[in-house]
């Protein structure tokens, strides 16, 4: 038996940013931003709070719903692209504010498609009988590393944390099909040119302002749709499920038109599609964690539900994941 969702979780920064809080500081406009993107707020965290306090506090709300104290959860996965130090990552600091009882953790780094990649091998660890207790959490503080001055990326971006805890399902529920993908020809639609190993931070970099997220966006545009449609395709073939009884779809939150254009290809009815990057934006491989929360605790997902979770992101990697709820 594969992993099932016990309980799940998220957090959002306090402050709201509207697009017109944005067209005060970079030459953009409400309705610029709305018509090409879908997005009307963010939440981004204040300066000097911590990142890695979303993700303790997303899973703290998994956990507690599901009534399972932290010392009992046996491995911690975060998925996240920028940890709160590159060294040693995001999971310690979220292991810490949790108090987990020695049990191990990693981050887990693959685009925005980090979190399905995540479910992936949490469920690989369970069906195996490594582990029992999978806490998964994508975290993302983008704020972090965008350039506020430059409006062709600065309008799209959001943080927050969204978690899930894994336990063994039954026949039938928890994780039924997936497939993921790599494509590494374009590896450079999506990067942080400095501050890895490859090109250190330095005051050059700085000046070049290489220590913020470069996006090529008409070739991610590009790319999206036909990859999140092939791999929902492959995970419903793998499952044996066709469309139709499909009762969700949770695609990665990255732009309106990219979902509509997703929605269409597959040619499902918009009103099964969970969007709600209109107020949150783009979270990275936090978006399909706190979209799946939001709409579990709305009740429009429920418990006997196949799920699809689709994502496209930097590397290039792409996956999905069918679940029963
Ligand atoms: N406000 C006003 N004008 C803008 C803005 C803005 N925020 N941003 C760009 N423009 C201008 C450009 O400067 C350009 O002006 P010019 O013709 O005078 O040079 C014009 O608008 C058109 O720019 P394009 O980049 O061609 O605009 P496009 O229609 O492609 O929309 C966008 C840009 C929204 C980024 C689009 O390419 C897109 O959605 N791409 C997908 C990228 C994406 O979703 N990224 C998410 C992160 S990746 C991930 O999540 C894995």
């Amino acid at each position: 038996m594969g992993a099932r969702i016990l309980a799940s979780g998220s957090s959002l920064p306090k402050r709201c940013v509207t697009n017109a809080d944005l067209a005060s500081t970079v030459d953009t406009s409400d309705e610029w931003i709305v018509q090409r993107t879908g997005i009307k707020t963010r939440f981004l965290l204040e300066d000097g709070e911590e990142p890695s306090a979303l993700a303790v506090e997303a899973c703290r709300r998994a956990l507690s719903d599901a009534g399972v104290p932290p010392s009992d959860v046996d491995l911690l996965i975060v998925a996240t692209n920028f940890p709160d130090m590159i060294c040693p990552g995001s999971a310690p600091f979220v292991a810490a504010g949790l108090g987990l009882n020695k049990s191990p953790f990693f981050d887990l780094t693959a685009g925005c498609t980090g979190f399905v990649y995540g479910l992936v091998v949490a469920d690989g660890l369970i069906r195996s009988g490594l582990h029992d207790k999978v806490l998964l959490v994508g975290l993302e503080a983008l704020s972090r590393v965008t350039d506020w001055s430059d409006r062709r990326t600065c309008v799209l971006f959001g943080d927050g944390a969204g978690a899930v805890l894994l336990v063994k399902g039954e026949a039938g529920d928890g994780v039924l099909g997936s497939a993921l993908h790599g494509d590494h020809e374009k590896l450079f639609l999506l990067h942080l040119p400095a501050g890895g190993t490859r090109t250190p931070a330095s005051s050059e970099t700085v000046k070049r302002g290489d220590h913020y997220l470069k996006m090529e966006g008409a070739g991610v545009f590009r790319s999206a749709v036909p990859m999140m449609e092939r791999s929902t395709l492959e995970a419903l073939a793998v499952a044996g499920i066709g469309l139709d009884a499909v009762d969700w779809v949770i695609p990665h939150q990255a732009n309106v038109r990219i979902i509509d254009s997703l929605t269409h290809r597959l040619g499902i009815d918009p009103a099964r599609v969970i969007v709600n990057l209109d107020r949150v934006a783009n979270t990275s491989t936090a978006s399909i964690p706190i979209a799946l929360d939001e709409a579990l605790r709305s009740k429009k997902v429920n418990r006997g539900d196949i799920v699809v979770l689709t994502a496209f992101g930097a590397g290039a990697t792409y996956g999905a994941v069918v679940l029963r709820i």
